[in-house]
Order: C-alpha cells, then sequence, then structure tokens
C-alpha cells in the first residue's frame, strides 16, 4: 500500500470510506470489499486498503452511493446483561440491540463489562474516541459501587492513592463515601484510566468484591435521568465541555 499524500484529509482507505458513511463496521466493510460489491470510478475493488480520495473518486456498493456519513455521538444507558461487542458468537444480546433508530454504525468508546450498567459513549468519530479512552488524556470517569464487605477508611485511603495490580499501580484516584449499610459499603470512585476490569480489581485489591457497579459520569457528561436501556444524541456542547475538560 502506497503512503497517501501528507496531511490530505480527503484521501481515506476504502474500507474507512465504507464504515465512515454508516454502513456496517469496518470487519463488514473489509468482507464487501473482498467479495467484490465495491467499485472505484465504476472498477471493481477488492483491496481494503486501496486509498480513496473522497472529493474526486466515485464509490459503490451493489451500485449504490456511498456517500460520506456525518459524524455521530451517542449516550446510551447500558443495563446489566449486554456485552460491548457488536456481534457475540454466543448470542448474547450486545449494545446494539438497543440502538433502534440510530441509522450509522457507531463503535463503542471504550467497554463497559456485562455486568456493569450505565453511561456509555459510541461514536463513528474514532478521533473522538481516541481521545476520550486513551489514559494519557486523563478524561475522568466515575463510578458508582457498591461493595460485598464494609470498606474502612483506611481501605478508602488506599483507593486514592493507588493500589497494586498485575498490571500496575493504578493512579491516585477520587473516592466519595456515599454511605454504608449493615453490610455493604457505597462509593463514588473516580479514575482517569479504562484497564480491563479495573474498579472490579481494585476493590478486590482492598479486600472486597464489587455487587454493583454502574458509570454515572464520563467528565462532565451525566447519566442524568435518561432511562435504563434508552440513548440520546449528545450535544456539541457536552462533547466540546468533555474535551476541553481540565484534569482532576
Ligand atoms: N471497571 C470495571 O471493573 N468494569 C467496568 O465495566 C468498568 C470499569
Amino acid at each position: 500500500m502506497t503512503k497517501p499524500p501528507p496531511g490530505d484529509r480527503t484521501v481515506k482507505t476504502l474500507e474507512r470510506v465504507i464504515s465512515k458513511a454508516g454502513l456496517g463496521s469496518r470487519t463488514e466493510a473489509r468482507s464487501w470489499i473482498g467479495a467484490g460489491r465495491v467499485r472505484v470510478n465504476g472498477k471493481v475493488i477488492q483491496t481494503p486498503d486501496h486509498w480513496v480520495d473522497l472529493e474526486r473518486d466515485r464509490v459503490t456498493l451493489d451500485g449504490k452511493p456511498v456517500k460520506p456519513g456525518r459524524m455521530l455521538y451517542i449516550l446510551l444507558y447500558k443495563p446489566t446483561g449486554y456485552i460491548t461487542t457488536y456481534r457475540d458468537p454466543e448470542g448474547r444480546p450486545t449494545v446494539y440491540d438497543l440502538l433502534d433508530g440510530v441509522d450509522s454504525f457507531v463503535g463503542t468508546v471504550g467497554r463497559l463489562d456485562q455486568d456493569t450498567s450505565g453511561l456509555l459513549l459510541l461514536t463513528n468519530d474514532n478521533a473522538f474516541a481516541e481521545r476520550v479512552t486513551n489514559p494519557g488524556h486523563e478524561i475522568p470517569k466515575t463510578y458508582l459501587v457498591k461493595t460485598s464487605t464494609l470498606l474502612s477508611e483506611g481501605d478508602l485511603e488506599r483507593l486514592r492513592n493507588g493500589v497494586e495490580l498485575s498490571d500496575g499501580p493504578t493512579r491516585p484516584a477520587q473516592v466519595k463515601r456515599i454511605r454504608d449499610s449493615a453490610k455493604y459499603t457505597f462509593i463514588e470512585l473516580t479514575i482517569t484510566e479504562g484497564r480491563n476490569r479495573q474498579v472490579r480489581r481494585m476493590i478486590e485489591a482492598v479486600g472486597g468484591k464489587v455487587l454493583k457497579l454502574v458509570r454515572t459520569a464520563i467528565g462532565p457528561i451525566q447519566i442524568g435521568s435518561l432511562e435504563i436501556g434508552k440513548w440520546r444524541v449528545l450535544a456539541d456542547a457536552e462533547r466540546a465541555e468533555l474535551l476541553g475538560r481540565p484534569r482532576i
């Protein structure tokens, strides 16, 4: 594959042009291209990495023009029981089953475990997704956590300072005790990383288990009064605020 002209934003790979148009995932785009269903300027192209100039080239899928997609940003209140992949070989429900009315393909911005509920962003804007998930940008993610045991002030202090996990120490976190019941502690935990099962592993590191985990916010964006299982479009101002937010 040759390199596209440097800095030319209208040049993209064929696979990206199709997925960005909201017609399907990148995997689907690759399979359509491989199957010979895609033409560029009338000629069948079966190389997903073929460079396309959106201003000049005419791309079709099954003879229908592929038009550049608009950027779409979705906020979903994910219920437990749903997984954050597009297709599940085991046939479990996925978050895509909840996106009725979303007519473009959007990818999940990071992941939530099957047993975690709460705020999940989905978008077709890869640069936005990268900004939100890259730990280098330190965008805070806030969780409401119910633990299986009562956590002491010392435990909370350890979580604040960072605990040792198998993949290294965690960064300092914000921890607020919400309340204790007879057997459980409820805390609000804000972290700036998004490692696999991080919150569950942090609580295990202080001797407890997570009984319930809900993501309530990403940066300044709150789940608010959105009903569980429903989605809404993110307002432009929310997106701008998220990207411009100072670090915790
Ligand atoms: N931390 C976890 O342990 N699970 C999630 O789903 C999100 C953060």
